[in-house]
């Protein structure tokens, strides 16, 4: 049975033809409209979801299949204190694929071993976002051609950041990539990645707090919120939060072809003004989120048989 965990569980061969398949959906909508027709996806999310959930849904609509789940962990029986095994092991006579997002790191891993279904890993804590990471690479990929010879600019939580996690471990892979990662000094990233990752595999990075003195640098700007919900008090969130905002000056300051990224939600990292700036793609990340979605999905049931 073959679940997604992490962006790494897709060697590059597999990634590209994953966005391969992600592109001939977008282009022939039609040819996939019942291609998971009687399959049924799950979504359990223990946190709150926009656009990964309501993705997911989408994805397995546009194929044709059915979608049931629960989107708080207040609505399911976790509530009343039922494991994440004993969940999976019954929504595996439910669905024949489960997307599960929970707070805690490792909670997707586990329901892997007590699974009868392909599980995917829709974001778990501070550790992993994988489906997010597909959706980046897949519209950096749209949008420049090709991933590699990036200079890529990634600014706020980079401790606590998921999709910046699984980012990074899955770029480290494609040709001359360089990291500016931009953050207040509470919030870099962790030594996993710096040292195991980046340090290991003698990536070229910087790490710095001013935004505005790197913007010229920069081919790809993926900015992230600072999560209210990772922090540990109030006050340290209330004095970080506001740190970094992306506003119409700083982007005179970018390359004419720089992409903005950011996985979404926003709050105020990014000012709304920038919204209408051609370099601004984050509502299409958003959106390319379906199609590689959908392209996931049948990915991980044709390999279990399932179609
Ligand atoms: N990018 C992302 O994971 O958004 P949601 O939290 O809305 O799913």
């Amino acid at each position: 049975m073959r679940h997604l965990m992490s962006p790494l569980d897709f060697t590059i061969d597999e990634l590209y033809d994953l966005m391969k398949l992600a592109d001939d959906i977008q282009k022939n909508r039609s040819k996939y409209a019942k291609a998971c027709e009687g399959r049924t996806l799950a979504t359990c999310f223990y946190e709150p979801s926009t656009r990964t959930r309501l993705s997911f849904e989408a994805a397995m609509l546009n194929l044709g299949g059915n979608v049931l789940g629960f989107a708080s962990a207040d609505s399911s029986s976790a509530a009343k204190g039922e494991s994440v095994s004993d969940t999976i092991r019954v929504i595996s006579g439910y669905a024949d694929i489960c997307a599960i997002r929970h707070p805690k790191e490792g909670a997707p891993l586990v329901a892997t071993s007590h699974s009868g279904i392909p599980v995917i890993n829709a974001g778990d804590g501070g550790h992993q976002h994988p489906t997010q990471t597909l959706t980046d690479l897949y519209t950096i990929r749209s949008l420049r051609g090709e991933i590699g010879q990036l200079t890529i600019g990634i600014c706020g939580d980079l401790k606590f950041g998921r999709t910046v996690h699984s980012l990074i471990n899955a770029l480290v892979r494609y040709p001359d990539i360089r990291f500016v990662l931009i953050s207040p000094p509470e919030l870099v990233v962790p030594s996993y990645i710096r040292d195991d990752v980046l340090k290991a595999r003698g990536i070229p990075f910087t790490e710095v707090k001013s935004l505005e003195d790197v913007m010229p640098e920069l081919d790809i700007l993926y900015m992230t919120r600072v999560q209210r919900e990772r922090f540990f008090n109030e006050e340290d969130y209330i004095r970080m939060k506001d740190f970094y905002i992306l506003d119409k000056a700083k982007m005179e300051l970018a390359k004419e072809n720089m992409l903005v990224l950011h996985p979404l939600p926003r709050v105020n990292e990014i000012s709304v003004e920038v919204d209408d700036d051609p370099r601004a793609a984050y509502f299409t990340q958003a959106h390319n989120g379906v199609f590689i979605r959908m392209a996931l999905i049948l990915t991980l049931l044709k390999e279990a048989g399932s179609l």
